[in-house]
């Protein structure tokens, strides 16, 4: 999967995005098998809630995804497949539920890796301010670090590498895997990440060595526009991205009290493909 600067077309942001009519599924298709992304558009252009929803199980179907997947972490919570992410005050959630900004990480904390394959981000309502998403081609970054650092890129292929552990309360788990696993065509599946929730655990003070290397080389790479797209969604936007090879963040954003940024948020664990 390579993203190339030259191809992308309509921005819908200062970053570089591509916005597809749900009218045309071939091109959102193309762009997905292309690019890991696509962002599909309402004919409507504003929505409610409820449209929101229909208009998911529209998109579901059109890419032939099953019902959402309910991650680990939330199985005995009770909690909707799919998810309301907006502020809500008093809720313990450490990051659906803020305007902070939110770290590079793959969605489903205690999933193996590759398990949730499909994020759908739907908008209903964006921020007053802020509040991009942004996708990163972590697999490609990988790629690029195993031809120019094969030693560093080994220690994050290791499976015992990288715990990401829950933080909400009362629910303290950990889930120990690779950072990145072969996914045999030429792709990798990724649980890239550096924010609040990652422990690593090299075995010795050489890997230790490698690691830091390892993951000063994605800082350094990942604000490069050749491998990162930054994305304002807009009411009646949803973005359908392989999470299972792209990782993704969120800048911090402010809200308007009256009409609060809300998205409906989705996962699955098949990736998108034609119906027809
Ligand atoms: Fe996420």
């Amino acid at each position: 999967m390579q993203l190339m600067r030259s191809d992308y077309t309509e921005l819908t942001a200062h970053g570089r995005g591509y916005v597809t009519d749900l009218l045309k599924p071939d091109r959102t298709h193309d762009m997905l098998e292309a690019y890991g992304f696509a962002v599909t558009r309402s004919p409507a252009g504003t929505v409610s809630t409820e449209d929101a929803h229909r208009e998911m199980a529209a998109i579901r179907a059109d890419f032939g995804l099953r019902e959402p997947y309910a991650p680990l972490l939330y199985r005995d919570r009770d909690a909707p497949l799919v998810t309301e992410v907006t502020r809500k005050a008093g809720s313990d959630h450490p990051a659906f539920h803020t305007g902070a900004a939110q770290g590079w990480h793959t969605d489903g904390l205690l999933e193996d890796i590759g398990t949730i394959r499909t994020t759908l981000l739907y908008c209903v309502r964006p921020a007053h301010g802020g509040g991009r998403t942004f996708l990163l081609n972590a697999g490609r970054v990988f790629d690029e670090l195993r031809t120019e650092d094969p030693e560093a890129a080994e220690v994050l292929l290791r499976g015992t590498i990288l715990g990401r552990r829950s933080t909400i309360p009362g629910a303290v788990r950990e889930a120990v895997g690779p950072v990145f696993a072969e996914l045999g065509d030429g792709h990798y599946a990724t649980r890239y990440g550096e924010g609040q929730v990652e422990r690593w655990y090299p075995k010795d003070a050489v890997e230790q060595k490698s690691l830091a290397r390892a993951l000063g080389y994605f800082r350094a790479r990942r604000d490069d526009p050749d491998v990162r797209i930054d994305l304002l969604l807009q009411a009646g936007q949803c973005l359908i991205f392989r999470n299972d090879v792209l990782a993704h963040g969120r800048e911090n954003f402010t809200d308007d009290p009256r009409c609060p940024r809300l998205l409906l948020r989705s996962l699955h664990t098949d990736a998108p493909g034609r119906t027809s």
